[in-house]
This record gives structure tokens, sequence and C-alpha cells, in this order.
């Protein structure tokens, strides 16, 4: 297969694919990246003018942005037009765990990996590269392939030229808050493939950017697989530090000091064993319980509860802080008010998916509290359609609460009896504890989770402090 890339076409504007296009369009001003996506919403924000108004917060995406955007990048609807122009196509859409079905709670549904497999195989041309970029099932290459070459099938029309495809996996490793820099300095990018010379196209435009010995190259189910195993490693640390974190509470402990004496084993290292509410995010949940669904499907049924166990510790984290709360506003939240400081899955980042404050504010809620919502990225829409329920100032059934998107940490702690840390934001890192006790009803409680905020002062002004692994 050829070799020169000069167009690529990227299906799906989302987490992935916009920052992902935006570092290649960046460090090739010699390739035409158009990405597409079926959302018209998605990609007028992508075009917005405002780029404070784009569908993604990243750190230095919109100054990529700026640089890029109408020269080599550009988003679109149109995704039958760029299929047909391109040399590559990645496909970056959506696959979330099925909520139905066979493999309901587990598989991931690849019904959009489907669709974008059968518009290339329709519109592309001859000799296209297709790369999964999403997070799939192993061997999903294999049903990519099929569905690509479906079309050479058809030969009962002779008018109708078989045309030839290669699938390559090129797993992203990207995490958000930090996509640009990962994109930017990768700790490695990843191709699996059987075909040389599209490994090496793929290969030819990282290498604009980075170092040869950083281009890894595996057949294409192990490509795939790392990447869950990748995923599924890193959740279990957190999993692990977060079940010690209860421990630590237990006995005396202080989980930030066993998590930097065990950190410092150079074994073990220092990342991801910082304890906090769980792990959130599109990836983490779903790419266990896709490992799950494998082995179970191989009949590994010992291996598939070893990381089941991952996950169950997750949900217990979360639920064991809501129980906490509640227990030191003595016994009910009914009727009082909480400030719930940040709902993002993480810090630098205005994504909620699994955010672990959605399971936590709707126990609160469930239990009857007012919660008052502060995150400095998101949006009181999405957190709206995250906790399923409209925003609430009167709510005449006291039994349940109800909560209120606010704007600043001082509206959030007003009258509070409670407030909850559920991000790391920076911001929360320097509360003035001064001025926001006298804002709190007393006794006043804070909640840290994620052990960002300076409770020796909060506790100097009077506020009764619970922090995690404490
Ligand atoms: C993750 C992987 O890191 C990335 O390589 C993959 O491509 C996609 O999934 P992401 O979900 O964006 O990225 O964020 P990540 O930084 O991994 O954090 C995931 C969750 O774990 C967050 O909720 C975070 O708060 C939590 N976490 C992380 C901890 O609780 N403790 C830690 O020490 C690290
Ligand atoms: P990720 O985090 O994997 O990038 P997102 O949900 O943020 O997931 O983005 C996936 C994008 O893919 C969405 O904007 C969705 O509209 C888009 N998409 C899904 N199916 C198709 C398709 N067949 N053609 C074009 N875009 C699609």
């Amino acid at each position: 297969m050829k070799s020169e890339i000069k167009k690529i076409c990227c299906i799906g504007a989302g987490y992935v694919g916009g920052p992902t296009m935006a570092v290649f369009a960046y460090n090739c001003p010699h390739i035409q990246i158009n990405v597409v996506d079926i959302n018209e919403d998605r990609i007028k924000s992508w075009n917005n003018p405002d780029l404070s108004l784009l569908p993604i917060y990243e750190p230095g995406l919109a100054a990529i942005i700026k640089k890029c955007r109408g020269k080599n990048l550009h988003f679109s609807t149109d995704i039958k037009k760029h299929i047909q122009n391109s040399d590559m196509i990645f496909i970056s859409v959506n696959t979330p765990t099925k909520t139905k079905g066979i493999g309901k709670g587990k598989a991931l549904d690849l019904k959009w990996i489907e669709k974008s497999a059968r518009q290339i195989s329709n519109y592309a041309k001859n000799n296209t590269i297709v790369v999964e970029k999403s997070t799939l099932p192993v061997r999903t290459a294999d049903t990519i392939k099929k569905i690509l070459e479906s079309v050479n099938t058809k030969e009962q029309n002779p008018k109708i030229k078989r045309k030839n495809f290669t699938v390559l996996s090129n797993p992203e490793f990207l995490a958000e808050g930090s996509a640009v820099d990962n994109l930017q300095n990768p700790d490695r990018v990843l191709i699996g493939g059987d075909d040389d010379s599209s490994i090496e196209a793929l290969k030819g435009i990282y290498l604009n950017w980075i170092k040869n010995e950083k281009i890894l190259t595996t057949n294409l189910w192990s490509s795939e697989l790392s990447k869950l195993t990748a995923n599924a490693f890193l959740a279990q640390r957190i999993s692990s530090i977060n079940s010690i974190s209860a421990l630590c509470e237990a006995t005396g402990a202080d989980i930030k000091e066993v998590a930097l004496a065990v950190g410092m084993d150079s074994r073990i290292g220092n990342n991801f064993i910082s304890a906090g509410p769980g792990f959130g995010g599109s990836c983490f949940k779903k790419d266990i319980l896709n490992l799950i669904y494998l082995c179970d499907y191989y009949g590994l049924d010992k291996v598939s509860k070893y990381w089941q166990q991952v996950i169950e510790i997750n949900n217990w984290q979360r639920e064991r802080i809501t129980n906490i709360v509640v227990n030191k506003l003595f016994g009910t939240i009914s009727d009082k008010k909480i400030a719930i400081l940040g709902f993002a899955f993480k810090a630098n980042t205005n994504d909620t998916r699994e955010s672990p404050a959605i399971l936590i504010c709707k126990d609160l809620i469930e239990e009857g509290g007012n919660l008052r919502i502060y995150d400095p990225k998101v949006n009181s829409k999405q957190i709206e359609k995250d906790l399923s329920c409209i925003q609430n100032q009167n709510n005449l059934d006291k039994e349940i609460g109800n909560w209120k998107f606010v704007n600043s940490i001082e509206k959030a702690s007003e009258d509070a009896d409670g407030i909850i840390i559920l991000t790391e934001w920076d911001e929360f890192k320097n509360i003035n504890w001064s001025k926001i006790s006298q804002k709190m009803r007393k006794p006043s409680w804070l909640f840290d989770t994620r052990l960002v905020s300076n409770t020796n002062e909060a506790k100097l002004f009077g506020i009764d402090v619970w922090s995690l692994g404490n």
C-alpha cells in the first residue's frame, strides 16, 4: 500500500479525535486533516471563532486550534466527502458499555464503530488505511476488516471495483487534562498491524515529532490488548491505594505518608497512588468491564473475578464517602445545605463521564441534602444530565433533596453545614478558610476526598475536618 499520506479524515470529533487531530495538524503542516462528526452542534463548536467555546477544554488546545484551524485542520459534518478524499482514516467514535442485550453492562457497544466501518466501506477509495483509535475489544480489527471487505463480496456487479483496505490499531494513551502534552510528548506510540507499508505510513506521521525509539510496532491483538491492560493496571493501583485509605482511617496511619513511602520504592513508583473518591473517566471502568467480558468469554473465571474486584472497591469507596458525610452530620442531611466543590472526574477537564461526583451527589440528594454545586469548568446543563434531575430551588418534597449550580466557592458555602471537595482543582488548594468559615452554619464540616486543601487552616477557623485516609 501507499506510504505518503497527504489527507487524513478522522471520524469522531470527541475527547480523543479532537485533541489528537489538533496535535497531528500542528506537527504536520504538510498534511490536510478533516475531523468529521454526525453531531452538528459539536462541529459548530469546534468552528466557533470564540476559542473559549470549544466543545472540549484541554490546557494548550485552544492555542493549537487557533494556529491550525482553517489551514490544515478542518471540522465538518460532510462525512462522505472527507472519507472519499482521504488516504488514511482514523476511527475515533464513542464505544460505551452496552446497556442491554448480550454482554449488557460489560461488553462494549460497537454500533458506532460498525456504522463508521460501513461508511468507509461504501465511500473510501482503494488502498485506504483505516486506523482504530477508539478503545476496542480485542479482535475488533477483525470485525472492521470484515465490514470493509463486504464491498468486495458484492462481486456480482462487475462494475464494482475491488477495494483494498488495511486496518491498524493505534490506541490512544492520552489522559484528559494533559491530552496535548501527552500527545506532544508520549511515553510511547503503539502501532499494531500486519501490513508493513501501512505501518510505515502511520509511523511516518508520528516521526514528524516523535523519536523512532518511542514508536512500538506489534501485532494487532497485542496492540488492542495492551491498551486494555494499561488502563486496568492504572485503575488497579487506584483501587489498591483507596482500599488502604480505609485501613489508614481505622488504624491511625496517614494515607499520604503511606503513599509517599510506598511510591519511593523505585519498583513501584509514585504515579497513580493518590487516594481519592474513586476513579472516573470514560476509559477505566469501561476497559476493565471489557477485560472481564473477554475473560468470561474465554472461560477464565478466576481472572475475571480478579478484575471485577477493582471495580467493586471503586464503587465501595464512593458509597463509603456518602456514608461518612451523613454520619458526621448527625446521621441526617435532610434539609441541610452541602457545598460540592468539583464535579469533573478529575482536574483540568470539563468531562464528567463516570465522575465519582455523580453517584455521591445522587446519594446525597436521595438522603435529603440541598446541594450547591460548583465546578470551574463543568456547566449546569451537564450536571442536570448527569444527575437526571433538574435544578430545583423550591423542592416541595422535603424528603428528597435538591441541587443548585453556583459559580463560586463562596456562594456554595453560604449557610452550608458541610463542604465536600470531590475534584482536585487548583483553586481548592488555596481556599480562604477565614472567609469561608464565616459563611457556613455551625458546626461546620470540611470533607476533603482529594487531600488538596489546607486542613490545618480550616481547623484553625473552627471547621471540623474529615480527610480521606486520615
Ligand atoms: C485514562 C488513562 O490514563 C489514559 O492513558 C487512557 O488513554 C484513558 O484513560 P483519563 O481517564 O483521562 O485517562 O484520566 P486519568 O488521569 O487516568 O484518571 C482517571 C481517574 O483516576 C480520575 O478520576 C482520577 O481522579 C483518578 N486517579 C488518578 C486517582 O484517583 N488517583 C490517582 O493517583 C490517579
Ligand atoms: P471519545 O472520548 O472516545 O472521543 P466522545 O463521545 O467524546 O468519545 O466522541 C465520539 C464522537 O464520535 C461523538 O462526537 C459522536 O458524535 C461521534 N460519532 C459517533 N458515531 C459517528 C459516526 N458514525 N460518524 C461520525 N461521527 C460519529
